[in-house]
């Protein structure tokens, strides 16, 4: 059914037996996001450029360095497909998860007949250890409403949404404030800096579910449908809001266009190590000695963050594993901690970047233990339209808790081991494709914890 009452305003939310509404609901997550570190080698960053200056969530503070430029310079001096082509000549990537050409993607929906085209930015950050999205909009909300204008102008979209995490209640005034500087200023609206482009841009509350951020959840949330995933194909560049031509990009994603457009796509290839383009923020948790939201550029060794950038551990204590794509991409450990923070190197090893979450253990930690509380993560946030995930996440969290499955290691490691391989195969969307490489990893890494797991296992 689509949403028949107004979708921006607060949603209630329960929590244990009560029902929070409004300022109560909204009060969650209310602490102010940090602004994110500078690099202390000095690297070139392109979405934290300008993010630490003052008054850079203004409007005005924006424009002291260049913000709105290159909306500008588009509209008054290149056509959409001048544009397109920045964008992929660039080598951006989708920084959301799945690492799609952000270029590829534009030229998609400019090519698919349909109208009015939308542009989505998937703001939902629901993935655990990210953290990054949060601090670009607090901090630069019109990098993003700039790279959403640039998307609609290349791809002829006159209408936009910010699809906004429920728990990121600040981060919705901060929106809805930049959004309306922008309206006056005549950069969003009608007939844009005098030219013929229309483009507006609303912002509409999540619905409170890590699923949401899946694109065809998100896109049948925002039209007022229960968060389910949708088929594919068609995707949303031709099927999309409305069944009509969509671009969903990532906020990251979105607020690195406008540096592009301005700079030039040699500039940002250029910011990549190894002949890797640009950069990626990665959010730093855990059992780090400085965390945080860090601009590297794709390639970077992981040891050069963990160590030289953040600190190590901050104790006696050594790295003993770390999380991937937040929890997404399961564990490296060991000698796999040797790769550079780019797909290329950490697919390699069975994992992925993703949208960048780095949690980090040190070897107090009990993996298990760990891989335990990820996977109930999983098991409580699989939507349970397919049953592969639905079950899978609940039968991987019981073996992990040690509350069923064999007490023999071999039929228990055959048994896990196929659960997994079946939602690998035929889970219909992401959650229940990327869970599994929490056990395949737990496996791989730490074996005689497991087993030891597996012969202790507490039963009635
Ligand atoms: C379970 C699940 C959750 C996701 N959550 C998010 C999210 O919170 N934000 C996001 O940008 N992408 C998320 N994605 C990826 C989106 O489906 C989509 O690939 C992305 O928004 C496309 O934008 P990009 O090309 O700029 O990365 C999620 C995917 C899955 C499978």
């Amino acid at each position: 059914m689509p949403c028949a009452g107004r979708c921006d305003e607060p949603i209630p939310v329960i929590r244990g037996d009560q029902v929070l509404i409004g300022t109560d609901a909204n009060d969650l997550e209310s602490r102010p996001s940090p602004v994110p570190s500078p690099n202390p080698q000095g690297r070139e960053e392109c979405v934290f450029r300008h993010i630490r200056e003052p008054d850079r969530s203004t409007i005005e503070g924006y424009r002291r360095t260049g913000g709105y430029d290159g909306l500008t310079l588009a509209v008054s001096e290149l056509n959409p497909a001048q544009v397109i082509d920045i964008v992929r000549d660039s080598g951006l990537a989708g920084r959301g998860g799945a690492g799609f050409p952000t270029g590829v993607k534009w030229q998609a929906v400019a090519d698919a007949s349909g109208a009015p085209k939308t542009i989505v930015c998937n703001a939902d950050e629901g993935e655990p250890g990210c953290f990054k999205d949060r601090a670009i909009m607090d901090h630069d909300p019109h990098a993003v409403i700039e790279g959403m204008a640039l998307a609609a102008y290349a791809t002829g979209a006159p209408r936009g949404f910010i699809y906004l995490r429920y728990e990121y209640p600040e981060t919705l005034g901060t929106l809805q404030r930049a959004i309306k500087e922008a309206e006056e200023a005549g950069l969003l609206g009608e007939r844009i800096l005098g030219s013929a482009f229309d483009f507006t841009v609303v912002v509409r509350r999540g619905a409170g579910a890590y699923i949401c951020g899946e694109e065809g959840s998100l896109l049948n949330s925002l039209e007022g449908r229960h968060p389910f995933p949708r088929n594919r194909p068609p995707f949303p560049v031709t099927h999309g809001y409305e069944d009509r031509p969509t671009v969903v990009n990532n906020v990251e994603t979105l607020a690195s266009v406008p540096h592009i457009v301005r700079r030039g796509a040699d500039w940002y290839r250029a910011l990549g190590l190894n002949d890797l383009a640009g950069t990626k923020v990665i959010s730093l948790s855990g059992d780090v000695k400085r965390p945080g939201n860090y601009e590297v550029p794709l390639g970077l060794p992981l040891s050069t963050l963990l160590y030289d950038w953040a600190g190590g551990t901050g104790s006696s204590r050594s790295v003993q594993a770390v999380t991937m794509a937040g929890v997404s991409g399961g564990f490296l450990a060991g000698e796999d901690l040797d790769v550079t923070l780019d797909e290329p190197s950490i697919r390699a090893k069975g994992s992925f970047l993703g949208a960048g979450g780095i949690m980090v253990f040190d070897d107090t930690r009990d993996m298990v233990e760990i891989a335990h509380f990820a996977m109930e993560f999983f098991a409580e946030e699989s939507c349970g339209k397919c049953f592969p995930c639905r079950i899978g996440t609940e039968r991987l969290t019981e073996r992990l808790a040690g509350t069923a499955g064999p007490t023999n290691l071999t039929a228990w490691l055959d048994e896990v081991n196929d659960i997994g391989r079946t939602m690998k195969a035929i889970s219909a969307c992401g959650l229940g494709m990327a869970a599994p490489l929490i056990t395949e990893s737990l496996l791989r890494y730490f074996p005689e914890r497991v087993a030891q797991h597996v012969a202790h296992q507490a039963r009635d």
